[in-house]
């Protein structure tokens, strides 16, 4: 894919409370089931790694990680749909693999979609593999969805 081209300065800082009512926005713009607000401000409370990226002075994506014991959960990354393919995905993902090292994480996990080809690309292009699936995990406009189950070794990584 040939990303766009974008001028403006972007940077990556802690997710705040005051975030909270762009995020909602975003996440509801981006998943036919979005988080509530509600599970945001729970992990914020939960002290999760919650990455806002803001552009200007405007916060357009997002990632929330949880660590525990050896081992990362990369449970949202999400971009506003108006500023996707400009590489803001991969920078917070690259923020989240970042602060699981800090962690000294040995393994991160994640689950996705399997029509979720844009996520599914970019989580390989990382190193992730997929390690299983877990049947009927998602909501779906019509019943339910399997979810796979991506696994990235960090002692693995480039
Ligand atoms: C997945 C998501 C976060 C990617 O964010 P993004 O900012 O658009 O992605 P980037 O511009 O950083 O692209 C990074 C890589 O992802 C892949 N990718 C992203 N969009 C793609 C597209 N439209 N087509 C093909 N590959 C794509 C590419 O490998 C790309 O690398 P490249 O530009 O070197 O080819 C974004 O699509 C999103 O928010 N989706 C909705 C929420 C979601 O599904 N999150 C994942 C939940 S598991």
């Amino acid at each position: 894919m040939i990303s766009r081209i974008d001028v403006m300065p972007v940077y990556l800082r802690s997710m705040e409370h005051d975030d909270l009512a762009t995020i909602s926005d975003i996440e509801r713009r981006s998943y036919d089931f979005p988080w509530s607000h509600g599970v945001f401000r729970d992990c914020l409370l939960a002290g999760y790694n919650c990455i806002a990226l803001e552009r200007g002075n405007e916060v357009v994506g997002y990632g929330i990680l949880s660590v525990a014991a050896g081992e990362a959960h990369i449970l949202n990354l999400c971009v506003d749909p108006v500023f996707r393919s400009l590489g803001y995905g991969a920078r917070i993902l690259d923020e989240m693999l970042s602060r699981a090292r800090y962690a000294e994480v040995k393994q991160v996990f994640l689950e996705v979609r399997p029509s979720n080809v844009n996520a599914i690309t970019l989580y390989r292009k990382r190193g992730f593999h997929r390690i299983a699936k877990r049947p009927a995990y998602y909501q779906a406009r019509e019943g339910r969805e399997d979810a796979e189950v991506f696994s990235l070794k960090l002692e693995d990584a480039d």
